[in-house]
């Protein structure tokens, strides 16, 4: 393989020129016992190679491959069986798994799948015994497992600051001066009181309802050809969930907006019309258009006022399945539902043909005791973790069902437009899920999963067959983590169902070949040919950092206590109180060039159209927050080479990239598009706090 990066490790020697995963978070120390005084070990944690940048179980349980890296074991048992054993435990050493020999020097082994554990290496007589029973050497705990239950210090800066009168918790729905009520608690968890106490401290904005406001319709699927002109009109729609009315925004009328089927190659017109009470625009997430149309206020166009237009010309080089959103305050305008899809069909037909297609677009809203949480009127709130919803939607909707055959071909597209949560969907009892395209086509070569993994604004395409009828869940399970008792916990949200009723199957959308094997990618050669080509190509390094400025003492100080250990992400809202008064004026999210330390738009990187960008993204560790980062970049496609330095074995083009905290991605970005292009963060609150900078492709 070519255009590899150099090497990186969590355990390696700290090189500040090529930065590698967190050794706090990704290495394990191994210490020994008094069995074993001269023995020294790591044990680096690496990502298991597959299609998503986070390794993770069906459940959500973060996974890693464990490579033992051994010096100066005593000598062995004697016998012809003897050996070095390495074992995985829970932290109370109530179950121990067996992981397999060791030897000097280094030794992969793996997956673990455990959210807090500990490694003992032993010197076994016999290497193929279950059971532990030859002396302990070296021992070492993960990092997830310095979080230790109720910590006094926690408790009591967290019972001080408190101004919150007697009886508040009851009065949490009445408004305060700026028009805040509280944030809803996930269910199960604690907020210290002065915690409870924290109020965003920026005006609170919703839209107004309006009479006459007409009910949000499901998505058309409009099918355009060569110079067709579209319509799109984003305005005040009214959704009902759960017998609650909603104020929210749709294009259209519709909500997601309508589906928008062309051909690569088309190109199309697009009439703008903005009846919002904001300024807009519309991005085209993912597509290689001409850069005068991109949707970027300040870099492409003016913001759209309310009542004014502009039209977009669009072009589809590339077959996939991208979406298109506004890009102003995007926390709130896609939040209250402004996205919508575009499915590009190849010209020659890559997949077999499906069934049954369905689009799913993928949400969460925030909703309390009187409605919608307010967005922040000026800046962002939530501009920690970004705002993640406690109801989840599909479509809009929090029950989206399709219905299929048995033994039909069922095609899912999904695409995350949540402001911050990554998703981690199953369906029933572990379907096989046969993973097919990625953002921007197809992959080299489809895989079977269990699970897909979906952070903010990326897609992926996955084809699936129920053989026996049955009413299957789409599931979303992650690892929720509370850092205040410092205890994971399952979170499990139903998103809707797949119904599978008896009948005959309906070959619909479908057409010759459908032979039940995926076609392998045309796109193949292309990867290579670019992958051939990036050996030599220049190398960049961007750090995902943060600072904070201005933030009430309680925030500070619980922050820095949870610091002490940072999931590779963040899966669910664990901190909602300091999360939500947080505003994007008082974090500064960063991208930070390592070579010049220039950080966001200062950092201004030039290159030549047509030529290939090696890009290592380092998630920073050291910092206030450390979390997951979906970088995009606009108007060019990249390959996904490594994470924390495993190569990748999966590839496929992509747009979207979600970078670990405290982890690296290596890309291979093809800049094939000249033009002013934004990179950044595609967390909603992250973007809003200037987590951004602009890539220039010069003709
Ligand atoms: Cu989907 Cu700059 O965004
Ligand atoms: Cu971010």
């Amino acid at each position: 393989m070519t255009a590899r990066l150099p090497a990186q490790r969590a355990c390696g020697p700290a090189d500040s020129a090529r930065p590698g995963p967190s050794r706090d978070l990704y290495c394990i120390e191994l210490f020994p016992t008094e069995q074993a005084l001269g023995a020294v070990g790591t044990a680096q944690l690496d990502w298991v190679p597959g299609p998503f940048t986070v390794s993770v179980t069906r459940d959500g349980t973060q996974q890693f491959n464990v490579r033992f890296s051994l010096r100066g074991l005593p000598p062995l048992p004697r016998g012809g069986a003897a050996g070095y054993v390495a074992w995985v435990a829970t932290p109370t050493m109530s179950h121990i798994d067996r992981l397999g020999t060791v030897g000097p020097g280094e030794t992969a082994l793996g997956p673990v799948a455990m959210d807090r554990f500990v490694l003992l290496v032993s010197a076994e007589p016999d290497t193929a015994a279950r059971l532990r029973r030859g002396p302990l050497l070296l021992r070492g705990e993960s990092a997830s497992n310095r979080l230790r239950p109720p910590d006094l210090f926690q408790f009591a800066i967290g019972a001080t600051g408190g101004t919150m009168p007697p009886g508040e918790h009851q009065h949490m729905a009445m408004e305060d001066s700026l028009g805040w009520t509280g944030v809803p608690m996930p269910p199960g968890l604690v907020m210290l009181p002065a915690e409870m106490a924290l109020r965003p401290a920026e005006p609170a904005w919703l839209p107004a309802p309006v009479a006459g406001t007409p009910t949000a319709r499901a998505p058309e699927v409009l099918a355009l050809g060569n110079g067709d002109t579209l319509r799109l009109e984003a305005g005040l729609v009214l959704r009902t969930i759960g017998g609650r009315s909603y104020t929210m925004f749709g294009f259209n009328g519709q909500q997601p907006g309508p589906l928008l089927s062309v051909r690569q190659g088309t190109e199309i017109v697009v009439e703008f019309i903005n009846r919002l009470p904001l300024p807009s625009t519309i991005h085209w997430h993912g597509l290689r258009l001409d850069a005068r149309f991109d949707g970027v206020p300040g870099t492409s166009q003016q913001p759209v006022a309310p009542g004014e237009r502009f039209t977009y010309r669009l072009r589809f080089p590339d077959d996939g399945i991208f979406w298109y959103h506004p890009h102003v305050r995007e926390d709130i305008q896609q939040d209250l539902g402004l996205a919508g899809n575009i499915l590009v069909q190849p010209g020659e037909p890559t997949w077999a043909p499906a069934d049954t297609q369905a689009f799913l677009i993928l949400d969460d809203l925030l909703v309390g005791e009187t409605g919608l949480v307010p967005y922040g009127r000026d800046s962002p709130t939530h501009a920690a973790m970004g705002r993640m919803g406690n109801l989840l939607l599909v479509n809009g909707e929090p029950a989206w069902t399709t219905h299929v055959r048995p033994g039909e071909r069922l095609r899912l597209f999904l695409t995350n437009a949540a402001n911050a949560r990554t998703f981690n969907l199953s369906l029933g009892d572990g379907v096989p899920l046969e993973l097919i395209g990625a953002d921007i086509g197809p992959f080299e070569h489809p895989v079977s999963v269990d699970h897909v993994v979906l952070a903010p604004a990326e897609r992926y395409v996955v084809d699936l067959r129920f053989p026996r009828p049955g009413r299957y869940p789409l599931l979303n399970r992650v690892r929720g983590l509370d850092h205040l008792y410092g205890r994971f916990f399952g979170v499990v949200d139903t998103l809707g169902f797949v119904e599978v009723t008896d009948g005959p199957v309906a070959r619909g959308t479908g057409g010759p070949g459908d032979d039940g094997t995926v076609r392998p990618s045309s796109r193949a050669s292309d990867i290579r040919a670019i992958l051939a080509r990036g050996a030599d190509a220049p190398m960049r390094q961007l750090e995902l950092g943060v600072s904070f400025e201005g933030l009430p003492f309680i925030s500070e100080r619980l922050m820095r206590l949870d610091s002490i250990y940072f999931q590779p992400v963040e899966w669910a809202g664990t901190m909602p109180g300091m999360n939500w008064a947080t505003l994007a004026s008082q974090a500064h999210w960063r991208l930070r060039d390592l070579a010049t330390g220039r950080e966001n738009h200062a950092i201004d990187w030039h290159f030549p159209a047509g030529s290939l960008l090696r890009l290592r993204l380092v998630g920073a560790r050291d910092v206030l927050h450390a979390m997951q980062h979906p970088i995009h970049l606009h108007g060019q496609r990249f390959l996904v080479l490594a994470v924390g330095g495993v190569p990748n074995t999966d590839l496929a083009w992509k747009d979207t990239v979600l970078v670990p905290a405290g982890g690296t991605v290596d890309l291979l970005v093809d800049l094939s598009n000249p033009g002013p292009w934004m990179l950044h963060c595609h967390i909603a609150e992250h973007l809003g706090a200037g987590m951004m900078t602009t890539v220039t492709v010069e003709e």
